[in-house]
């Protein structure tokens, strides 16, 4: 067989390639990309259709109307989840185009491990934000909406 030939994709490829025992968390991060893709068709265009059609659309968006998703537990949830699952999908994705691409051990290593611990901050970043946004900050200007229901709340 030439260089230049492609070798069956079965094709037993050294030690790497041997089967351990365990799950097969190759086979289970294939399956979530296709999970995850179909949930992040429905979360990313609810997202875009809410924020950017429903009622006043794009010109509706502004603190207030930010504040007041973030004040809702169904968006928290709604929002959170799309964090979640498009970092992780993103992440494997990475994964797998630097596992395609990058022939240094080392190398790879050190990528895989950077985009997983990017990754994990900015999920529990934007979890926390998400979770704990409190939209009453000082020097809210006199007459917004926002506002007036802080001081209404007291
Ligand atoms: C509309 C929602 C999305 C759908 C339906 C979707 C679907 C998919 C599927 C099925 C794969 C696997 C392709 C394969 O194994 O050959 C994939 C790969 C990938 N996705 Fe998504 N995805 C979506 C959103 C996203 C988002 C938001 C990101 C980034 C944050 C992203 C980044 C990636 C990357 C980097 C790959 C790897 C590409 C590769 O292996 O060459 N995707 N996507």
């Amino acid at each position: 067989m030439t260089a230049d030939t492609l070798v069956p994709p079965r094709t037993p490829q050294g030690k790497a390639s041997v089967r351990r025992k365990g799950p097969n968390l190759e086979q289970w991060g294939w399956v979530f990309m296709r999970v995850s893709g179909v949930l992040l068709i429905v979360l990313i265009f609810g997202h875009l259709f809410v924020n950017l059609m429903v009622g006043e659309g794009i010109s509706a968006l502004d603190f207030a109307f930010v504040a007041g998703k973030f004040s809702t537990p169904f968006w928290q949830v709604w929002d959170v989840l799309m964090l979640w699952l498009a970092f992780i999908h993103g992440t494997n994705g990475m994964r797998t185009i630097v596992n395609d691409y990058v022939t240094n051990a080392k190398v790879r290593r050190v990528l895989v491990t950077s985009l997983w611990v990017v990754a994990g901050f900015m999920i529990i970043l934007g979890t926390l934000v998400v979770f704990t946004f409190d939209p009453c900050i000082p020097n809210l200007s006199n007459g917004s909406v926002v506002a007036e229901v802080c001081r209404a709340q007291g």
